[in-house]
């Protein structure tokens, strides 16, 4: 009995670990989608403002960025980034944030979603 619970408890952190590689993998293609506007390796802006550190932030938060009028007030009303206002932000970003400067058709919500999330969060 222990034996066993033992064993699928192996199985199950082997297979966590072969997802997370693919999850990352798949997430530095996706981020492809958002690398012409966008750094998430370095504190550079580009159109965009750069992505480091991004996850945790508050929304408009780069100091040397110049953000829509929309963006700052989602900040201000203190929109701060994580796994759910990201994926609702990057599925439709005018619905969560009227009036956006990101032109950008929306991802569809699921997994790749999750894959694209993680990547960012890999760039503290
Ligand atoms: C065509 C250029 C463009 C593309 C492509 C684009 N973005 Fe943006 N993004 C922007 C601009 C411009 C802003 C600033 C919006 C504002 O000030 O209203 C922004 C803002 C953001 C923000 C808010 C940042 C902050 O500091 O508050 C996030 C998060 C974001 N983009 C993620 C992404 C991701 C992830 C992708 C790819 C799936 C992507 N963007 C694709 C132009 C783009």
């Amino acid at each position: 009995m222990k034996h066993t619970a033992l064993c699928s408890l192996a199985i199950v952190l082997l297979t966590m670990t072969t997802a997370f590689a693919q999850d990352l993998e798949n997430g530095r293609q996706l981020f492809r989608n958002c690398v012409s506007c966008h750094n998430v390796d370095s504190d550079r802006n580009k159109f965009g403002p750069h992505l480091k550190g991004v996850v945790g932030r508050h929304a408009g938060a780069v100091a040397d960025y110049q953000y829509s009028q929309a963006m700052q007030a989602a900040g201000a009303a203190d929109l701060v980034w994580d796994e759910t206002t990201l994926a609702e932000f990057l599925a439709d970003p005018q619905q969560k944030v009227p009036g956006t400067r990101m032109r950008f058709w929306g991802m569809k919500p699921g997994s790749d979603m999750d894959d694209l999330i993680g990547y960012l969060k890999a760039y503290p």
